[in-house]
């Protein structure tokens, strides 16, 4: 019996001990992970929202649910919510819902819209903008969003991409649309702009129509037949040559953008800033989709303005913002003031800001945590430097990995091709090159090429990459990961370069 007491005793010992390693270990342990991987919190952060992403994409795709389902989803929950703020005026999320509601019975007398139509919005940004997105997705109806300073051959041009019978324009846009009518109505275009009165012959106002109608929601049977594959809008890519192309994007790939506000950590309270055009795919996707995927409120600007940026941000309590490198640099280049860092703005979502002008802005404006994404209208990869290191445009992630099969492969920029080994296959550079983003093409990242152009769209595609009949997205961008798993930008080959193809 002694025995046992004695045995009970070395219990106690090791059990007090193996306490004592535990915590040891519990408080050593985040040292050493920190010392490892600095970036460990966010990895895990990015880790939980790819997950939920991931998620969210399969049960998207399972049974359908497009960006406007989420939207009305947004108005049940939160009808009063201020949804667009513009200028003096606000509107709430269920005064967006009715506004498009009337917008669409419109098209649907007037233009005799029906599900799998394209429209052409010839529309900068107002709150407009986005009524007849919403009114043509309710209607099953495709929108191509058409760049406000295009002229004439070219506008003439990026409408016959998507082959619209319907063009409607902004009420100052008359000028541009009268230069072109005679042709649009060669094509017997139907052709509306958003004013009360119009007496030209061949261009219909549209205002005092919409106003005339009711603003009760319409059937989903308008929409029955759209589903996953089916194009969602066109924005057109102003490429480094020759005319735009318009990109075609499906539901899948407007979902994927609309989710970059989520990797970057915005919250439903917050107060997003868009004053970059939303016919490109930045403030439309990531800012218009991304708002309401995250039930947040836009504060929209018609334009850029240096002088007025953070005067509106005091006024409207904006918490993001969106930016193009530019808009960082104009910024900076402000004259100085007291109150540059009298603001709530806590998070800046974007790309293509120079490392100098970052540390520039951070120093300047105060603590805003700036998330630099990389990606392409039309391209079937993107990455968000969630990590925060200054200049990297993004950060690898092992399950980003897993769903995107990219690589940097070696590139010759005399020949300006990317280099082949001995059996005809391309070569991954080593951590620390630089080399040309590809991105493989697969069910999980699509390319949906560019409307109207089998040309442009082949291109794009780079086969016989590392086996025989592979085929990935060439991004014409060449990057490099550090050791650490940050990406940068290092130059722009565009799609000048020649042939992508070889004869072995
Ligand atoms: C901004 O926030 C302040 C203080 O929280 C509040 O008093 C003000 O009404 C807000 N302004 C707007 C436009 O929401």
């Amino acid at each position: 019996m002694k025995c046992v007491c004695d045995r009970s005793d070395i219990f106690l010992l090791i059990k007090e001990m193996l306490a004592y390693i535990l915590c040891t270990a519990l408080a050593v342990l985040p040292i050493l992970i920190y010392f490892r991987n600095p970036y460990f919190l966010k990895d895990l952060y990015c880790t939980f929202i790819s997950i939920y992403v991931g998620i969210r994409l399969s049960r998207i795709e399972k049974r359908f649910y497009s960006i406007l389902d989420r939207f009305l989803d947004k108005v049940a929950e939160h009808p009063h919510k201020k949804f667009i703020v513009y200028e003096e005026s606000s509107y709430t999320y269920s005064q967006a819902d009715r506004e498009s509601n009337k917008v669409a019975r419109a098209l649907l007398t007037h233009a005799h819209l029906k599900q799998g139509d394209t429209v052409a919005l010839f529309l900068g940004n107002e709150p407009w903008f986005v009524w007849m997105w919403l009114a043509l997705s309710k209607l099953g109806c495709t929108a191509s969003f058409l760049n406000v300073n295009i002229r004439s051959k070219s506008l003439l041009h990026c409408f016959s991409c998507c082959e619209a019978k319907v063009l409607i324009a902004g009420a100052d846009l008359q000028g541009a649309i009268e230069e072109v009518l005679p042709t649009l109505k060669q094509q017997g275009i139907l052709v509306f702009i958003l004013r009360e009165h119009c007496h030209v012959d061949g261009i219909e106002s549209l205002s005092d129509k919409i106003q005339m109608e009711s603003d009760e929601p319409l059937s989903r049977q308008l929409r029955a037949s759209i589903n996953i594959k089916s194009p969602a809008v066109y924005i057109y890519t102003s490429g480094t040559t020759g005319l735009p192309k318009a990109a075609v994007l499906k539901h899948k790939r407007v979902w994927r953008g609309s989710f970059l506000l989520t990797f970057a950590g915005v919250r439903s309270d917050d107060v997003i800033y868009i004053n970059l055009p939303l016919y490109h795919s930045a403030a439309f996707l990531m800012g218009l989709c991304g708002t309401i995927e995250r039930g947040t409120t836009v504060v929209l600007r018609s334009k850029f303005s240096a002088s007025n940026f953070w005067n509106d941000c005091r006024k409207y309590n904006v918490t993001v913002i969106q930016y193009i490198g530019e808009v960082m640099r104009y910024l900076c280049n402000t004259p100085k003031r007291d109150n540059d860092k009298d603001h709530k703005v806590r998070l800046a979502v974007g790309n293509g800001i120079r490392e100098d002008t970052w540390v520039e802005f951070l120093e300047r404006f105060g603590n805003i945590c700036i998330r630099e994404c990389y990606g392409a209208t039309e391209g079937n990869v993107g990455f968000i430097n969630y990590g925060g290191k200054v200049g990297a445009v993004g950060r690898e992630h092992f399950l980003y990995k897993m769903a995107c099969k990219y690589a940097l492969i070696r590139f010759d920029t005399e020949k300006e091709e990317p280099v082949r080994d001995s059996r005809g296959f391309c070569v991954e550079v080593p951590r620390g090159e630089t080399g040309l983003l590809v991105a493989k093409i697969g069910k999980r990242t699509p390319f949906s090429g560019y409307a109207k152009d089998k040309q442009q769209t082949d291109k794009k595609k780079l086969r016989d990459v590392f086996e025989k009949g592979d085929m990935y997205f060439n991004s014409g961008d060449l990057l490099k990961i550090d050791d650490e798993g940050f990406l940068f930008f290092q130059d722009r080959i565009g799609d000048t370069f020649r042939s992508v193809k070889h004869n072995k």
